[in-house]
């Protein structure tokens, strides 16, 4: 099966006025003061600015230079915090450690049978105690099947998670229209776990 293109600008252009989602309030509530984080797949920042309004320092990566372009762009950009940004496919990049990693509906992207080794990296990231936030998708979605998306059913989620102590594992499954207009039903597995201390 082929990879198809995606217009990820036509996507920024309809969501960059979102609100920070669920999974990263949910995580960020657990923390009395601000840390530091990395934004995997931030597109143009509804996370991000999040992260800076509360005074945290994020490094925000994408693999898309309209979407760093975009939120450095941003008028709403927060003064408080620092912000760190690189373009490249999170595959590849490379991070030093973290109190949390984000990366909302994002890492079910990961190309080329990269995700094991991506969730290692993941993981090794963060310091004891430090929470991932973000969406996995699960078998009934109706991505599934395509090459360049990544699928975890019940059974390898619980393999993934296992030695992590879930905070949120909320599954959503809806029939929606995605911001580009495309009629999908998703299978969402909303995740917040912590890295034992
Ligand atoms: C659905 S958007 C989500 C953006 C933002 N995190 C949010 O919650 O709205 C997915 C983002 O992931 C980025 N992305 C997809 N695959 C990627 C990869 N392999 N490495 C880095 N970024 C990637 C896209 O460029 C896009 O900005």
């Amino acid at each position: 099966m082929t990879r198809e293109p995606r217009d990820w600008e036509a996507y920024y252009r309809k969501t960059r006025d979102r609100p920070p989602r669920p999974t990263l309030l949910d995580a960020l509530d657990r923390f009395a003061a601000p840390g530091f984080a990395v934004d995997l797949g931030c597109g143009e920042g509804r996370d991000t600015i999040e992260l800076l309004r509360r005074g945290w320092h994020v490094l925000a990566i994408d693999q898309e230079l309209a979407a760093i372009e975009g939120l450095r762009a941003r008028p709403d950009l927060p003064k408080a915090g620092r912000l760190e940004t690189e373009v490249a496919a999170f595959e590849d990049a490379i991070w030093p450690k973290v109190d949390l990693v984000n990366a909302s509906f994002t890492l079910f992207f990961c190309r080329d049978g990269g995700f094991p080794a991506l969730w290692r990296k993941i993981v090794a990231s963060l310091r004891p105690g430090g929470p991932f936030a973000g969406q996995l998708l699960g078998e009934h979605d109706s991505w599934a099947g395509r090459a360049d998306v990544v699928i975890h059913d019940a059974a390898a989620l619980d393999r993934l998670i296992a030695g992590l102590e879930p905070e949120m594992r909320r599954v959503e499954e809806t029939d929606a229209v995605t911001p580009r207009g495309e009629a999908k039903h998703w299978h969402l597995h909303h995740l917040v776990l912590r890295k034992p201390a």
